[in-house]
């Protein structure tokens, strides 16, 4: 007998597939349907990884490294992501506080399987990164939002955090840069939230993703550098898109060896190691020259002071300025209603089907005013995906 739809287990009716990863299927879509898409859909550096990266694999082939490593990593790539946060932010993470996993979605993932009982409540500030919702949805666990303010840059503060504490709280979820509205959090506004939340025994979950994009005078700062902060931070790190590495797939997670030792046990039945000759480059990534990741946050910049002063011409468009990561968030109220549109998911649908631009409806990230589009993407493609869009909104033909 076949088993009905009804077999699939309770917990996958929990989560939907990744709004970021939907749009960028259907623009795929329309370009194998020869259709010229502008994607901004995605959040993935345009650049290549660095050559000396690509080399350190090609060398691990060579070599026969095609075996099974441990489970969380080899000493070798474990101690390189120890001392490249020691020497970025000044940390004293050893092995047995580190595992190296399938990307940063992984870590994530895993953390909220680890941590998370069933009703326990996960304080996450919105605008989020989509996969957040998920994987505590997944473990059964309660996402608690805290709104944000656009007009103060998206930021979220201690105040805003303690007031949505309650006795079922495990884990605040902050990542600075965000994805999607680019605000950063004070490295003074971090110390509060932290004291807030160690003093009440939460987890501090900090999501490092997008720690060296800053374009303030902000320097990349980890909460795990304060005194004390060990104990009662989470670090959730990824090497995709400081080193161009989206396709590589390694992450990590620095944290108490009670946390980092469940990690391990979760993922000793789930991946095992991260892929063998991925580590290796990671290991050059971390340890190798560094300039790169310079000129890759150059070259966000300059595309960012195109982007936003762009947008903000556009006829019902506002913009705060991203402080960091890759991503503009317009927030496209007042030209939904001249167009006659109720929801941004509306919305970018439209822009794809009509004018061929690809962006992420805010409803993916919380809020309902919005769009994201990535700026990693080349000036070529920005120029005439911003004019698609500038046209799409005053109803031009191009
Ligand atoms: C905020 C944030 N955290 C973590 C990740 C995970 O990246 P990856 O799984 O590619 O390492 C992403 C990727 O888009 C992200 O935007």
């Amino acid at each position: 007998m076949t088993p009905t739809l009804s077999a699939l287990a309770e917990r996958v009716s929990l989560i939907s597939v990744s709004s970021t990863v939907k749009v960028a299927a259907e623009a795929g879509r329309l370009k194998r349907e020869g259709v010229d898409v502008t994607d901004f859909s995605a959040g993935e550096p345009d650049f290549p990884t660095p050559d000396n990266i690509k080399q350190a694999a090609i060398q691990a082939l060579a070599d026969n490294f095609t075996k099974y490593t441990p489970v969380d990593g080899t000493i070798d790539l474990k101690r390189a992501i120890c001392d490249r946060h020691s020497t970025d932010f000044g940390t004293s993470y050893g092995p047995n506080e580190c595992v190296a996993t399938v990307g940063g979605k992984h870590i994530i993932f895993n953390l909220m399987q680890v941590l998370v009982n069933p009703g326990d409540e996960v304080i996450i500030p919105v605008p989020y990164w989509v996969t957040y919702k998920d994987v505590v949805n997944f473990a059964y666990g309660k996402c608690i939002f805290v709104d944000t303010d656009e007009s103060n840059g998206f930021a979220v503060s201690a105040e805003m955090i303690e007031k949505h504490i309650t006795p079922r709280t495990k884990a605040v979820l902050i990542n600075s840069p965000s994805n999607p509205s680019g605000a950063v959090l004070s490295d003074d506004e971090f110390r509060r939230i932290l004291a807030v939340t160690a003093s009440r025994g939460i987890w501090l979950i900090t999501d490092e993703c997008y720690s060296h994009f800053l374009y303030g005078d902000a320097k990349p700062y980890s909460i795990a550098s304060e005194k004390g902060a060990k104990e009662a931070v989470i670090v959730a790190g990824s090497l995709s898109k400081t080193y161009a590495m989206t396709g590589w797939r390694i992450g990590d997670g620095l944290g108490p060896k009670a946390v980092i030792d469940g990690v391990i046990k979760l993922q000793s039945h789930m991946t095992s190691n991260p892929t063998s000759i991925a580590q290796k480059g990671a290991i050059e990534a971390l340890r190798g020259p560094q300039e790169s990741v310079q000129q890759m946050l150059a070259e966000y910049r300059r595309r960012r002071e195109f982007v936003i002063p762009r947008l903000r011409q556009m006829p019902g468009v506002s913009c705060q300025n991203p402080m960091g990561a890759f991503y503009a968030y317009p927030n496209v109220r007042g030209a939904m209603s001249n167009l006659g549109i109720s929801s941004s998911l509306e919305f970018a649908e439209r822009l794809l089907k009509e004018a061929h631009v690809a962006t992420v409806p805010g409803e993916a990230f919380g809020t309902e005013d919005h769009v994201r589009m990535s700026y990693a993407a080349s000036m070529k493609e920005l120029e005439r995906g911003l004019d698609r869009l500038d046209n799409f909104i005053q109803q031009k033909k191009a």
